[in-house]
Protein backbone atom coordinates (compact mmCIF):
# COMPACT_ATOMS: atom_id res chain seq x y z
CA UNK A 1 0.00 0.00 0.00
CA UNK A 2 1.16 3.46 -0.53
CA UNK A 3 1.82 6.51 1.55
CA UNK A 4 -1.01 8.31 0.29
CA UNK A 5 -3.30 5.47 0.57
CA UNK A 6 -2.52 4.96 4.11
CA UNK A 7 -2.71 8.38 5.27
CA UNK A 8 -6.44 8.34 3.17
CA UNK A 9 -6.76 4.98 5.66
CA UNK A 10 -5.82 5.99 9.03
CA UNK A 11 -7.03 9.06 10.66
CA UNK A 12 -3.73 10.20 11.55
CA UNK A 13 -5.03 13.05 13.54
CA UNK A 14 -6.55 11.43 15.98
CA UNK A 15 -3.74 9.07 16.11
CA UNK A 16 -2.01 11.63 17.10
CA UNK A 17 -4.11 13.36 19.37
CA UNK A 18 -3.86 10.08 21.25
CA UNK A 19 -0.41 10.59 21.62
CA UNK A 20 -0.11 13.63 22.48
CA UNK A 21 -2.64 13.32 25.53
CA UNK A 22 -0.29 10.46 26.60
CA UNK A 23 2.58 12.54 26.90
CA UNK A 24 1.90 13.79 30.04
CA UNK A 25 2.28 10.26 32.12
CA UNK A 26 5.89 10.16 30.21
CA UNK A 27 7.98 9.73 33.22
CA UNK A 28 11.79 11.23 32.22
CA UNK A 29 13.40 12.43 35.35
CA UNK A 30 16.99 11.51 33.72
CA UNK A 31 17.02 12.63 30.20
CA UNK A 32 14.00 15.36 30.52
CA UNK A 33 13.41 14.05 27.07
CA UNK A 34 9.42 13.15 26.99
CA UNK A 35 8.16 10.52 24.21
CA UNK A 36 4.74 9.13 23.82
CA UNK A 37 3.42 6.84 20.92
CA UNK A 38 -0.17 5.97 20.11
CA UNK A 39 -0.49 2.33 18.53
CA UNK A 40 -3.39 0.91 15.93
CA UNK A 41 -4.17 -2.27 16.03
CA UNK A 42 -5.60 -4.40 13.59
CA UNK A 43 -8.53 -5.08 15.54
CA UNK A 44 -9.06 -0.96 15.59
CA UNK A 45 -7.88 -0.40 19.43
CA UNK A 46 -5.53 1.95 19.85
CA UNK A 47 -2.99 1.05 22.83
CA UNK A 48 -0.73 4.03 24.33
CA UNK A 49 2.75 4.31 26.03
CA UNK A 50 5.44 6.58 27.04
CA UNK A 51 8.83 6.62 28.20
CA UNK A 52 10.02 5.40 31.84
CA UNK A 53 12.99 6.09 32.45
CA UNK A 54 14.67 4.13 35.73
CA UNK A 55 17.45 5.54 37.94
CA UNK A 56 19.40 2.34 36.64
CA UNK A 57 19.50 4.02 33.24
CA UNK A 58 19.53 0.89 30.88
CA UNK A 59 16.45 0.01 32.73
CA UNK A 60 14.71 2.26 30.78
CA UNK A 61 12.04 1.90 28.33
CA UNK A 62 10.84 3.32 25.30
CA UNK A 63 7.14 4.91 24.23
CA UNK A 64 7.06 2.97 21.65
CA UNK A 65 8.17 -0.07 22.95
CA UNK A 66 5.66 0.38 26.00
CA UNK A 67 2.62 1.20 23.55
CA UNK A 68 3.74 -2.40 21.58
CA UNK A 69 4.18 -4.52 24.67
CA UNK A 70 0.59 -2.92 26.15
CA UNK A 71 -1.11 -4.14 22.82
CA UNK A 72 0.66 -7.62 22.81
CA UNK A 73 -0.37 -7.74 26.24
CA UNK A 74 -4.32 -7.08 25.24
CA UNK A 75 -3.76 -9.55 23.18
CA UNK A 76 -3.28 -7.83 19.63
CA UNK A 77 -0.69 -9.85 17.03
CA UNK A 78 -0.96 -6.89 14.03
CA UNK A 79 0.05 -3.42 14.05
CA UNK A 80 -1.33 -1.30 11.55
CA UNK A 81 -0.07 2.55 12.66
CA UNK A 82 2.02 3.89 15.10
CA UNK A 83 1.95 7.85 16.07
CA UNK A 84 5.05 9.15 17.80
CA UNK A 85 5.37 12.45 19.76
CA UNK A 86 8.32 13.95 21.80
CA UNK A 87 10.71 16.34 22.57
CA UNK A 88 12.95 17.75 25.66
CA UNK A 89 11.00 19.29 28.05
CA UNK A 90 7.91 17.64 26.80
CA UNK A 91 7.69 20.92 23.72
CA UNK A 92 7.09 19.57 20.52
CA UNK A 93 9.25 21.09 18.07
CA UNK A 94 10.47 18.58 15.68
CA UNK A 95 9.73 14.98 14.33
CA UNK A 96 11.01 12.29 17.19
CA UNK A 97 12.27 8.97 15.14
CA UNK A 98 11.91 6.02 16.42
CA UNK A 99 15.30 4.05 17.61
CA UNK A 100 16.40 1.07 16.43
CA UNK A 101 15.08 -0.91 19.01
CA UNK A 102 11.87 0.03 18.89
CA UNK A 103 11.73 -0.41 14.97
CA UNK A 104 12.60 -3.74 15.49
CA UNK A 105 9.89 -4.69 18.25
CA UNK A 106 7.37 -3.18 16.16
CA UNK A 107 8.56 -5.64 13.05
CA UNK A 108 7.69 -8.15 15.03
CA UNK A 109 3.90 -7.59 14.58
CA UNK A 110 3.55 -6.58 11.22
CA UNK A 111 4.24 -6.56 7.32
CA UNK A 112 6.73 -3.65 7.33
CA UNK A 113 5.72 -2.21 4.09
CA UNK A 114 1.95 -2.31 5.53
CA UNK A 115 2.80 -0.55 9.15
CA UNK A 116 2.36 3.69 8.98
CA UNK A 117 4.75 5.29 11.27
CA UNK A 118 3.69 8.86 11.71
CA UNK A 119 5.98 11.20 13.32
CA UNK A 120 4.41 14.38 14.65
CA UNK A 121 4.71 17.84 16.31
CA UNK A 122 0.57 18.25 16.42
CA UNK A 123 -2.43 17.20 14.44
CA UNK A 124 -1.60 19.22 11.29
CA UNK A 125 1.80 18.62 11.19
CA UNK A 126 3.21 15.00 10.75
CA UNK A 127 4.67 12.70 8.48
CA UNK A 128 3.98 9.54 7.54
CA UNK A 129 6.41 7.20 6.64
CA UNK A 130 6.44 2.83 6.44
CA UNK A 131 8.29 0.37 8.75
CA UNK A 132 10.33 -0.56 5.82
CA UNK A 133 11.53 2.72 5.10
CA UNK A 134 13.07 3.15 8.33
CA UNK A 135 14.26 -0.85 9.11
CA UNK A 136 15.10 -2.03 5.53
CA UNK A 137 15.79 -5.80 5.18
CA UNK A 138 14.74 -6.55 8.51
CA UNK A 139 14.28 -9.74 9.96
CA UNK A 140 11.74 -11.29 11.33
CA UNK A 141 9.35 -14.33 12.66
CA UNK A 142 9.10 -15.61 9.36
CA UNK A 143 12.47 -16.41 9.38
CA UNK A 144 12.77 -18.82 12.79
N1 LIG B 1 12.98 7.51 23.72
C1 LIG B 1 11.76 6.95 23.40
O1 LIG B 1 10.88 6.83 24.25
N2 LIG B 1 11.58 6.54 22.13
C2 LIG B 1 12.50 6.63 21.14
O2 LIG B 1 12.32 6.05 20.08
C3 LIG B 1 13.71 7.44 21.35
C4 LIG B 1 14.06 7.67 22.77
C5 LIG B 1 13.22 7.92 25.10
C6 LIG B 1 14.17 7.04 25.84
C7 LIG B 1 14.66 7.98 26.92
O3 LIG B 1 13.75 7.92 28.01
C8 LIG B 1 14.59 9.35 26.29
O4 LIG B 1 13.76 9.22 25.15
C9 LIG B 1 15.94 9.90 25.86
O5 LIG B 1 16.64 8.98 25.10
Amino acid sequence: MDKEQMSRDIDCPALVSRALSALKNSYAPYSGFHVAAALLAESGEVYTGVNVENASYSASICAERNAAAHAAACGERRFTAVAIVGGAGGRITAYCPPCGICRQVLREFCDPSELAVITAVSPEDYRVQTLADLLPDSFGPEYL
